[in-house]
């Protein structure tokens, strides 16, 4: 299964602590889309965070804003809570979750979910437990895997695609229209909406939705 790959991957202890997708660019995005939106949030969830890079630069910048942070691995969760510890950043939390059985046991202003959907079997569960822990008047932004995904995976290496194990046999990989119809509503493209011209019409798209 994709999870016990990340499982070991992260058990080894020689991961690279990076932002997936689009690097150190993530965190400057999710700042305008703070400022596009108007979104002024107390909370912040992050499902799937891993070395949570993103995270703590936006938890630096931000220290009236709590931050929320899950992972399905307990050792690159452990590994995060000694990067808060010594960075001395008190308003960032690490937890051992996963999805699609997500329980926060509350609803955020923002959840966000980034290059973690493509491990998820269950796919639709994951984004309707995610969604459902967005405070009303909130914000859920991911994204997905759809069949661009597929055909840029056909060209990597083998151990690659085992942790891609879903989007490989295709079962998880959807179209803007499943997930709106998932979600009874109107999704709005992420990267058109914070400039991200680079990862706009690719094969990593991502949507975000108010509650
Ligand atoms: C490619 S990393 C992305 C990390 C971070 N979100 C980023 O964008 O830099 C994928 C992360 O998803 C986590 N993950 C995989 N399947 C998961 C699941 N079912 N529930 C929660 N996290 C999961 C992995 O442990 C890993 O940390």
């Amino acid at each position: 299964m994709a999870e016990d790959r990340w499982n070991e991957f992260y058990a080894t202890g020689e991961y690279e602590r990076c932002a997936y997708l689009a690097g150190e660019e993530m965190d400057e995005y999710v700042d305008r889309f703070l400022d596009g939106s108007g979104a002024d949030p107390e909370s912040f969830a992050s499902v799937g965070c891993g070395p949570a890079v993103t995270e703590f630069a936006l938890a630096e910048r931000h220290p009236d804003v709590e931050f929320y942070c899950c992972d399905l691995s307990g050792d690159v969760i452990r590994d995060d809570r000694e990067v808060a510890d010594r960075r001395d950043l008190s308003n960032i939390s690490f937890h051992v979750r996963s999805l699609p059985d997500l329980d926060m046991g509350r609803e955020l202003d923002i959840v966000y979910c980034m290059a973690t959907l493509y491990f998820v079997e269950a796919i639709e569960d994951a984004i309707e437990a995610l969604y459902d822990h967005v405070k009303p008047g909130g914000y859920l932004i991911f994204n997905y895997p759809n069949e661009a995904t597929r055909e840029w995976l056909r060209d990597e290496p083998e151990g690659k695609r085992e942790f891609f194990a879903p989007v490989a046999s295709g079962t998880n990989l959807l179209t803007r229209a499943e997930i709106e119809q998932l979600l009874g509503t109107d999704v709005d493209d992420y990267w058109e909406f914070v400039g991200a011209t680079e990862l706009q019409s690719g094969d990593s798209p991502a949507v975000f939705v108010e509650r």
